[in-house]
């Protein structure tokens, strides 16, 4: 495995994992941050450490975790895609559905699969409700909403639109935005109304303190993203979602909480997604009939086993052939919904006077 951009999620989330698992091995990693490979080159002997994706080969790795800022995810994932590398993208796969037709054509001409990242699908709590939609009748609603009490990743590129692309609703959106496609299947959505707000992006309290990101001092909020993000949508079917997710909020803990709303009854999830240490407890999961209550009971797992499924799931993913073309399909819906988001809170802000409207 080559890992490439290592910054707070390789260190964080994929090296410790590649390590510790028996099958796979580190070959390769690379980042164009001498201070970043200097973080991770300790205790990396036989690790090809690089500065330019562009010296990872097939002979190098079978397949390469990527993990830089937004901006650069279709870029650097299209040119190992190209050269025959097989590649897991971190989310947001695109930011845009130009950005998605180049990882599309990549995969094809260069005959390697592209794999996404996808946390929720590997939660345990998100596989139970899943199972549980089958007890709700013709689906109705779903509800998503995850939501920060301080959560605004601190380093620099994460609150600059020109980096990030946008802000909480491409970072914490897109998690909610895969879960909906994940339990529901895929939706066509014929409305889409939204608007976004920016109260607590630039106030230094509101930083995830877990992240331990260094701010750039020399230029202190100047953040022009939101921070969060409400909306409502209507699939041609009729199945309506709402959907809201803040980095930072006036709640005291960080919450998800999602419920599917059917003709026979109402399947529940509240938990904490990612890794915040601001969370009440652990997962719980009810189901509610007839005005009867009924818990579903959970197996408790550690805070961030969702991230060990993927690993694990890894080798299975590159081997089957079905892989081919599949987070591409699953990436163009998820960023449809966020283009015409962002395109809808931009009416809204249109309608608004200029000092009331993000930068
Ligand atoms: N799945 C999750 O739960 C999760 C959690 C955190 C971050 N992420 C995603 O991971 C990505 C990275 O986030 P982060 O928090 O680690 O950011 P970060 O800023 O801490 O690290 C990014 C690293 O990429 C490097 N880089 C920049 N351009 C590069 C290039 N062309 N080639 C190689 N390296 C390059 C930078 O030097 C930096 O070291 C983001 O897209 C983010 O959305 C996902």
């Amino acid at each position: 495995m080559a890992v490439v951009g290592l910054g707070w999620a390789a260190r964080t989330i994929w090296l410790p994992r590649l390590a510790a698992h028996p099958a796979l091995t580190v070959t390769a990693v690379v980042d164009p941050s001498p201070a970043a490979r200097a973080a991770v080159a300790d205790g990396a002997a036989g690790v090809r450490v690089l500065a330019d994706p562009g010296e990872l080969s097939p002979e190098l790795a079978d397949l390469a975790i990527v993990a830089v800022p937004n901006h650069a995810h279709s870029s650097v994932a299209g040119a190992l895609l190209r050269r025959g590398i097989p590649v897991f993208l971190e989310k947001p796969v695109c930011l845009s559905h130009t950005e998605a037709d180049e990882l599309a054509r990549a995969e094809r001409e260069g005959g390697a699969v592209l794999v996404a990242g996808s946390a929720a699908r590997c939660r345990a709590d998100v596989l139970a409700l899943r199972r549980l939609v089958e007890s709700v009748g013709d689906v109705r609603h779903l509800r998503l909403a995850w939501v920060r009490a301080n959560g605004v990743p601190g380093t620099d590129w994460f609150t600059r639109r020109s980096q990030a692309g946008g802000g909480v609703l491409l970072d914490l959106g897109w998690h909610l935005l895969d879960t909906a496609q994940f339990l529901l299947g895929p939706l066509e959505f014929d409305q889409v109304v939204a608007a976004t707000t920016h109260d607590f992006v630039n106030r230094r309290a509101a930083r995830a303190v877990w992240r331990e990101d260094e701010p750039d001092a020399a230029r202190p909020e100047a953040a022009d993203v939101e921070d969060t993000a409400r909306a409502f949508l209507v699939a041609d079917s009729g199945v309506s979602v709402s959907m809201r997710t803040s980095w930072a909020s006036h709640a005291a803990h960080d919450r998800t909480t999602v419920e599917v709303h059917g003709s026979a009854g109402t399947a529940a999830l509240g938990c904490t997604f990612g890794f915040s240490p601001n969370r009440l407890g652990g997962s719980s999961l009810t189901f509610t009939q007839d005005g009867r209550v009924t818990p579903v009971a959970l197996d408790e797992e550690p805070v961030g086993a969702e991230y060990d499924r993927q690993v694990d799931a890894l080798a299975g993913l590159l081997a089957d052939p079905a892989q081919r073309g599949k987070a591409v399909a699953a990436a163009r819906r998820t960023i449809d919904v966020i283009e015409r988001i962002y395109e809808s809170a931009a009416r809204a802000a249109g309608a608004r006077k200029p000092e009331e409207v993000p930068a």
